[in-house]
This record gives structure tokens, C-alpha cells and sequence, in this order.
């Protein structure tokens, strides 16, 4: 593919507000002059993801991470930087006009997400054709239309060693075939061979339409034991984090912010056809707060209808305390005995499945029914209470935390204060692994005053005024740092400033090749405040630098004393003295007059 321009990926950059689109991935909180969410490239209970609005950039202070919005495509959708490029291009509707990005350009994220897609459409199609005929019959005899295969785009594995690798090894190298999971390799003769034969397919993808796997289910008298074949985690298929029908109903559930969430894929395929169209369900494992997370973006609130039996009851509890540590709103459908959603809807129909929804227990009444607290044994009561604390112990916020104590508190007729007592006992927080260098904003996290006048110098470099930059250019010098990574990052942004002393602040980390540094001046930038007295912030941290170099003269002198010939000491006390003087004159050398030399 032709070279994109670089006033055009500049135009894209320009045209994609970063906030706007991180957005569109997760939930962002506003707190000061930035925007604030979990990190969705690390596990965190705390928001340590931040997106700085005026400079266009985001960085996690946990991992790291951080970038342009080009780069935050590139990390989310694990994408290659051109589909990064075109897939923001589109969303600003800026036409790019080459032609696909060649192969050796794709990342294989994209190779994979189109060898899914060509699966999709050689399932689908046999399903259709003669072959297909037996699992067709099935679906219709489970009350399936056709229709709804067609929009969900079910298939149909036939049962053969190698119908799907036959024709995906026309296009793509073994290596890439084994990668996304829909084949097998034999430990005989490392030949390929499908993972599926013999059942019937359905197509799981993201909630923006990309395929990333299929759970496949056996007909009956099929000769595979397990209902269930799922794809396996591939680079594209984290199954934590894909709820399966949500590209197909997300618009519905964004207007009424409110979804259904069941267990099985016929079951949301049965309450779809019979009009409730705003269901999703986990794919291949149970329900996890990656997916309560990613629900919570389009819904407020969660209808949970799961199995009657006991094991589907006992998933409906787990899953009412990870949808309620994201907060969303959870109330739990109660079908009769033996029936599932599916069985249900096809033997009382549409109407009474929404009366059912309609009286949904909220969460703490169905826990009532379900434990029946009333006629507990204390210590089945003690057993459960620990749990239930265990599951709400895992909610990020304190404030949920201890308003759902206290609801259990009242459920199982016990003092607060005794549950509030246990919550708290071993609720303490472990410390942040990971953590960049500089975490913290305030001086007192430095480990001394010199440090964290590299600290703010830098970020004035970075962040300032054109005035301050030039400064920075005249007065400071890699030598006058002491902490040798901050001596790295000036080292990396001074030639970047020197090019182009007005370059935009949100540009500067993309000039710089080094990962670590340029993770480091995201950082800076996002941390930066826009205080009004930069010049006398950069004079005094200068100030600090030069009383640094002259205090380890003075040092060195302290020591050649205790060395020195007699006859020399006169002359290195008066050097000494000296040292003392310079020190004072500082105050006077460095002042924001310094300014006024140099012209912006
Ligand atoms: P039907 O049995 O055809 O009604 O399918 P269902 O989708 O209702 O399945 P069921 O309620 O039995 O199970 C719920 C979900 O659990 C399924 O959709 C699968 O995702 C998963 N599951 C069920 N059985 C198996 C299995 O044998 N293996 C695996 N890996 N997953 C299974
Ligand atoms: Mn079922």
C-alpha cells in the first residue's frame, strides 16, 4: 500500500477528539482538567487511566501505557498502525485512497479477524446447502427461524477432517491457521485438522461486529460427548471480555439501558426471535467483570435469567455481585421449576416471559428467597455471610461496598457494625505493582529536593510556553541531572525542542523513538497543570540544580581536606568559602529577569 501522508494522518489525528473516542471504549470520568477511567490494558481496581483533553493524549499510571489516539487503537484493537490509521479515518469519515493494507503491512489481528470472517461465510453457506440439511431441521425443530439464523449468522460444521482447512490454507500460512484456534495440528504428522466437525456454529464477535471465535454444539446422536466445542483464547478471542449478541442488539440496549442477560446461546437466540431483542449472554465462561464493565457502557441496569435449576441459580447470584461491583442495577427473572429461558418461552410464550420480567426480584429480595435467611442454621448463616462479604469486598468502591454490607447486614438480621467489623478486617489494599517512576504529583514522593526539581524542569520543557522552552534550551544541560533516567528524558526531548521550539506539547512524545522516554513525557504532559508562574518555577528548580552541583563541590572539598598536605588547607578552605558565596549569589543570578534575554 501506498504511504499514507503525513498531513493526512495528521488530519485523522486532528479530526478524532481522543476523549470522544476513548470514550466510545470506556467509561470516562471528568476530575480536574483530565478525564479518568480503569485501565483497560491492566487489571485495577483504582482509575489510574487518564486522558488529557487539551493535549490529545492518554497514559495509564499503573502500566504506563500511553499515546496518541493512533496509539490507543493500536493498543485496544490490537491493531497494526496503517488499520489503526484507517479504522480512524473512517470513524472521522476521511476517505484514505489507497487500496487494503497488503498483507505483510496486516497485523495478525486483522489476518485472524478475516480468516473468522471467511469461516463465518463457509459455515453459514453449508448450512444452507444439502449437507447442512440434518442441523437445519434441528434448529427449526428447536423453533428457530431462519431469519434468526440468517442474523446471527449461524452455521454448520460438517463432520470432516478438513472441509474448513482445506480452503483457509489457500490464503494463510499454517502458523496463523493454528493461531486462531479453528484448527488442530495432529501430534501424529503435524498435520492441520478442524477443531469442529459435525456441529452446529455459532459465530461470537465483539460488540463492534469483529469475529473473533464460534462455540459450536453437537447434533443429537452426534458422536462428540461434549454438547459444547468452543473456540479457544486466541490473540483475538478473550472470552472475559466478549458478551455474544451484543453487535447485534447494543443499539437497543443503549435506548432502554437496560439489558437481559442469560447463559446460552439458543436461549438468547429464542427470547430474540420472540422479541426481546436487548440480550446478551457469556461465551464460553462465566460471567466476569470484564463483562459487567463492558455492559455497564451501553446499560444501567441487568435483567439476569438464568437456568431454575441449581446451578444456574447459584451463577445468577455470582453474577447479581459482579454486575452489581460496576454499578449496574440487577434484578434476577425467576422461571419455574426445570425451566430454562428457551424451554420457557416456547411453552408460555412472549406475554407471560414479560410478565416474568416485569416482576423481577431486585437483587436483595431474590437473595432472600434465595437463601431464606429466616430459617438458616447460624452456621450455614455464618458460611454464607462470609461469602456474600467476599463477593462485595471485590467492589471497587468503598461507598458501594459498605451500602451492600448493610443490606446484608439487614437480609440476615445481624448488627451492621459486626459485618462492617469483618468487611473492613482484611480489606486492606495491596500496593500498586508496576508503578512508573514518578507517580505522584507532589514533591514529598521525590527522594529529594534536586529530583524533583528535574522533575518540574522537565515537565516545564515539555509543557510550557515557548518562552520557557527556549529558556530550557539555554540554561539546562544533561549534566546538571542527577537521576540518570531523567537525564535520559532530557537527553530525548532537548534535539526534539531545539528542530521546533513551538511544536504542539501533544505532539512531542510521537518524536521520540525511545518507548521508556516517551511513556515518561506522556506522563509528564498528562500531570502537567497549566500554572501561571512557569518562570519562577523553572528559575528556582534551576536554582536547586546549580545548588546541587555546588554542594558536591563542596563535598569533594570537605574530603580533599581530610586528606590535603597542611600547606594546602588554607587555600581549599578559601575555595570552600568561595562555594558558600556562589551559593548566595544564586538568588540573585537566577530570577525570572533571566527572561528578558531571551526572545520567544
Ligand atoms: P441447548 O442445550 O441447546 O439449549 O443450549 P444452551 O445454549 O441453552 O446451553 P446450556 O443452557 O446447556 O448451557 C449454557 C451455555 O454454557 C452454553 O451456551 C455454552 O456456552 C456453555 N456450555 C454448555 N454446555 C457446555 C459444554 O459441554 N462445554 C462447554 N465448553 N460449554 C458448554
Ligand atoms: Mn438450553
Amino acid at each position: 500500500m501506498a504511504k499514507i501522508p503525513e498531513y493526512t494522518i495528521e488530519k485523522i489525528k486532528d479530526s478524532n477528539d481522543i476523549v470522544d473516542l476513548v470514550s466510545s471504549y470506556l467509561p470516562l470520568k471528568k476530575k480536574g482538567a483530565n478525564y479518568w477511567a480503569r485501565c483497560p490494558f491492566h487489571d485495577e481496581k483504582t482509575a489510574s487511566f487518564s486522558v488529557s483533553p487539551s493535549k490529545q493524549i492518554f497514559h495509564c499510571f499503573g502500566c504506563g501505557v500511553g499515546g496518541n489516539v493512533i496509539n490507543f487503537v493500536m493498543e485496544y484493537e490490537k491493531l497494526s498502525f496503517i488499520e489503526s490509521v484507517k479504522l480512524l479515518a473512517e470513524r472521522a469519515n476521511i476517505p484514505l485512497d489507497h487500496q487494503e493494507a497488503s498483507p505483510r503491512e496486516k497485523s495478525d489481528t486483522g489476518k485472524l479477524r478475516e480468516m473468522h470472517v471467511r469461516a463465518i461465510e463457509i459455515y453459514h453457506r453449508e448450512l444452507f446447502s444439502p449437507n447442512g440439511k440434518k442441523a437445519m431441521e434441528y434448529l427449526n425443530s428447536r423453533g428457530i427461524s431462519k431469519q434468526t439464523v440468517q442474523t446471527f449468522k449461524v452455521g454448520f460444521a460438517p463432520d470432516s477432517w478438513d472441509f474448513l482447512v482445506s480452503k483457509l490454507s489457500e490464503d494463510h500460512s499454517t502458523e496463523l491457521i493454528l493461531k486462531s484456534g479453528l484448527c488442530v495440528q495432529s501430534q501424529k504428522d503435524n498435520r492441520l485438522f478442524d477443531r469442529f466437525r459435525g456441529r452446529i456454529m455459532f459465530p461470537v464477535m465483539d460488540e463492534r461486529g469483529n469475529a473473533v471465535g464460534f462455540g459450536g454444539r453437537t447434533l443429537p446422536g452426534g458422536k462428540d460427548d461434549a454438547k459444547y466445542l468452543n473456540s479457544p483464547e486466541t490473540p483475538i478471542y478473550n472470552k472475559r471480555r466478549i458478551l455474544y449478541g451484543l453487535n447485534v442488539n447494543q443499539e437497543i440496549i443503549r435506548k432502554e439501558k437496560k439489558a437481559l442477560v442469560v447463559e446460552g446461546y439458543m436461549d438468547l437466540l429464542q427470547l430474540y426471535q420472540h422479541g426481546f431483542i436487548n440480550v446478551v449472554a457469556g461465551s464460553g465462561t462465566a460471567f466476569t467483570g470484564d463483562h459487567a464493565r463492558l455492559l455497564r457502557r451501553f446499560a444501567d441496569e441487568a435483567v439476569l435469567c438464568y437456568d431454575s435449576d441449581e446451578a444456574g441459580q447459584k451463577a445468577a447470584v455470582r453474577t447479581a455481585f459482579t454486575l452489581a461491583s460496576q454499578k449496574l442495577d440487577c434484578r434476577i427473572l425467576k422461571l419455574p421449576e426445570g425451566e430454562d429461558p428457551d424451554s420457557y418461552l416456547q411453552n408460555e410464550g412472549a406475554d407471560a416471559f414479560f410478565k416474568r420480567e416485569a416482576n423481577a426480584l431486585p437483587m436483595m429480595e431474590f437473595l432472600r428467597e434465595y437463601y431464606q435467611p429466616s430459617s438458616m442454621s447460624p452456621r450455614d448463616k455464618a458460611e454464607t455471610i462470609a461469602y456474600l462479604l467476599e463477593e462485595i469486598r471485590a467492589f471497587p468502591d468503598p461507598v458501594y461496598r459498605e451500602t451492600f454490607a448493610r443490606e446484608i447486614a439487614t437480609l440476615f438480621s445481624v448488627e451492621e457494625s459486626t459485618l462492617l467489623q469483618q468487611l473492613n478486617r482484611r480489606a486492606y489494599r495491596r500496593p500498586a505493582s508496576g508503578k512508573a517512576v514518578f507517580s505522584g504529583e507532589k514533591p514529598k514522593h521525590f527522594k529529594n529536593q534536586g529530583e524533583a526539581a528535574e522533575y518540574y524542569l522537565l515537565q516545564l520543557l515539555v509543557n510550557g510556553s515557548v518562552l520557557i522552552r527556549k529558556a530550557g534550551l539555554r540554561y539546562l544541560s544533561p549534566v546538571l541531572f542527577r537521576h540518570a533516567f531523567l537525564r535520559k528524558v532530557l537527553e530525548g526531548v532537548l534535539p526534539v525542542l531545539q528542530k521546533d521550539p513551538g511544536i504542539p506539547a501533544g505532539q512531542i512524545p510521537d518524536r521520540i523513538g525511545d518507548n521508556k522516554i516517551r511513556n515518561f513525557v506522556i506522563q509528564l504532559l498528562i500531570e502537567a497543570q497549566n500554572s501561571l508562574n512557569q518562570e519562577t518555577i523553572f528559575v528556582e528548580s534551576l536554582r536547586q540544580l546549580e545548588l546541587q552541583v555546588l554542594r558536591e563541590k563542596y563535598n569533594a572539598l570537605t574530603e580533599e581536606l581530610k586528606k590535603a598536605d597542611p600547606s594546602e588547607v588554607p587555600g581549599i578552605m578559601k575555595k570552600q568559602i568561595e562555594n558558600l558565596e556562589a551559593r548566595k549569589r544564586l538568588k540573585l543570578l537566577y530570577t525570572p529577569e533571566i527572561f528578558k534575554e531571551i526572545d520567544a
